[in-house]
């Protein structure tokens, strides 16, 4: 009797319901990324000005990529490499190279949790005293004095990490209903609450006024600058979670036959929203400190990234009545975002190991999170990781990410995908999508993108990236990019434990016929 190499996919998770999905997908979504980078780079990049590249940036491309993200999943049922594979069988490679670019991002995202994590509880005895910098970087992180220098293990961070990792891990674990769905429901609500006492709180402290005027007071000027525009885009990439798996994997547990594109409507609006709102939170105290300290917000230092969540936050934080109690609302709150984020960037990788080799979510959960726990504690836990992180992050999203959905656009137009698409998501959603919509996502993003990617090599190219050295960008910057095209090419290369082109297209869609003969042509001559 013949034996078969390949088994068939296991039924896939589902989640229970729409609610269900918005609150996983809203949790992705709102994330580290709006906490501890919008305000910063708001700030930096034209203030109030940033405001128009900002919605401009999400109802061009965040929003039309948010479905295109949506229709992906649902459609084709898997994790990224699944997806583009069942479109074209060369394509799965862009599957792997966006789960590389979350493992990537995994390595650090799960630190920034951990520092924050400690920070909670330093609140509230507000351990850094009147010294918050110092506190920071000597006496926690322990950073090297140059960048460059090769930093020892920093046990309190080891352990921190530890604690994050064990609680991804458990959820994760658990799979999509028990695990993802129920830590969203309970998570994004007090998330909610909790950030909404704080941001009212800094909204009456003196000086708020100040801190709102400087957020959003525009410098028009600053709209002339490519640089500008990639950060708009950037940022509403990493905090929408798109063109990097996320939401593809997500969608894949979406039923089918379900309204796509009025929850993406909602997603991204409720993500936008918490970012404009820790905009207000973070500027609005910022404002109290210039008071207090009698200066300008424009001649503060580090309002931006990490210095301004663990450095300025807590000096802050110490010169207010009743700070510990807003210091750790605030450091609870990232905790609460960035796991709802990390579950969901652990999950793309988990699944795109569960469709390649069979494994169940458990298996995968030990197996993808063990890997990536070592991984991240050997690069950050140690005395010069804050150096590393800043680099990787940087290269990683300017870099990986858009240049993987300037990809994928061009893959799916190249592909006849976009109409395919189009009449999946109208099929059964409340919100129908046209021209317009087919317009952005084939010709004006894609072009829009790539002239953005090329100012941005060039830049980093042109000038040392924050004065590092140049041997240090490119190992941990050109680097991270390399490993991921490396570790992409690679997971392609290995053969699938089952078989991935098992897939009922819906018969019903106009543009079946076109599909149908493309998936023909795709399996042919497959082992
Ligand atoms: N979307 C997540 C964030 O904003 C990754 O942090």
């Amino acid at each position: 009797m013949a034996r078969t190499t390949k088994s068939t996919p296991k039924k896939r998770e589902q989640w229970s319901g729409q609610a269900g999905f918005i609150f996983a997908a809203i949790g992705s979504a709102v994330g580290l990324g709006n906490i501890w980078r919008f305000p910063g780079v708001a700030y930096e990049n034209g203030g109030g000005a940033f405001i128009l590249p900002y919605l401009i940036a999400l109802l061009t491309a965040g929003i039309p990529i948010l479905f295109i993200d949506y229709a992906l999943g649902n459609r084709f049922r898997g994790a990224p490499p699944t997806v583009f594979r069942r479109i074209r069988k060369k394509f799965e490679w862009l599957g792997w190279f966006q789960t590389i670019i979350c493992f990537v991002i995994i390595l650090y995202y799960a630190v920034i949790i951990a520092w924050a994590g400690s920070f909670a509880f330093f609140s509230l005895d507000l351990r850094w005293g009147d010294d918050a910098r110092s506190f920071f970087t000597n006496d926690y992180l322990q950073v090297t004095q140059e960048v460059g220098d090769v930093g020892a293990f920093v046990p309190h961070i080891l352990f921190g990490l530890l604690a994050v990792w064990i609680v991804t891990l458990l959820i994760l674990g658990f799979g999509v209903q028990k695990g993802l769905e129920r830590t969203n429901i309970v998570f994004i609500p007090l998330l909610v609450v909790l950030f909404a006492a704080l941001v009212i709180r800094a909204l009456f402290l003196p000086g708020a006024m100040d801190g709102l005027n400087a957020l959003f007071t525009p410098h028009w000027a600053a709209l002339a600058d490519p640089q500008v525009w990639l950060a708009a885009y950037s940022q509403i990439f990493f905090s929408l979670s798109i063109a990097f798996g996320i939401m593809i994997t997500y969608s894949s547990y979406i039923k089918k036959r379900s309204n796509l594109t009025g929850p993406g409507l909602v997603v991204g609006f409720a993500n936008s929203s918490f970012e404009v709102l820790a905009g207000i939170g973070v500027f609005s105290t910022l404002g109290f400190m210039a008071q207090q300290q009698g200066i300008s917000i424009a001649d503060m230092d580090d309002i931006k990234g990490v210095m301004l969540s663990f450095v300025t936050f807590p000096s802050i934080v110490a010169s207010m009545p009743g700070g510990s109690i807003f210091g750790f609302l605030f450091f609870a709150s990232l905790v609460l975002a960035g796991l709802t984020s990390l579950v969901s960037l652990l999950q793309v990788v988990s699944a795109s190991f569960q469709d390649k080799f069979g494994w169940d979510a458990r298996q995968a959960a030990v197996r993808v999170g063990a890997v990536s726990a070592v991984l991240s504690i050997l690069l950050f836990a140690r005395e010069d990781g804050l150096f590393i992180l800043d680099v990787v992050d940087k290269w990683t999203n300017e870099i990986g990410i858009v240049g993987s959905a300037i990809a994928m656009l061009v893959a799916l137009l190249a592909f006849g995908m976009i109409p395919v698409l189009r009449d999946h998501l109208n099929a059964h959603s409340s919100f129908r999508i046209g021209k317009t919509w087919q317009v952005l996502v084939s010709i004006v993003v894609p072009v829009v993108l790539l002239w953005m990617m090329a100012a941005q090599i060039q830049s980093v190219v042109g000038t040392p990236y924050s004065n590092n050295p140049v041997w240090f960008n490119t190992l941990y910057g050109w680097g991270a990019v390399a490993f991921i095209v490396l570790a992409a090419t690679i997971m392609t290369l290995v053969k699938w434990k089952q078989s991935p082109d098992e897939f009922v297209p819906e018969p019903t869609l106009p543009n079946e016929r076109i599909y149908a003969k493309s998936i023909q042509a795709n399996t042919q001559g497959e082992n």
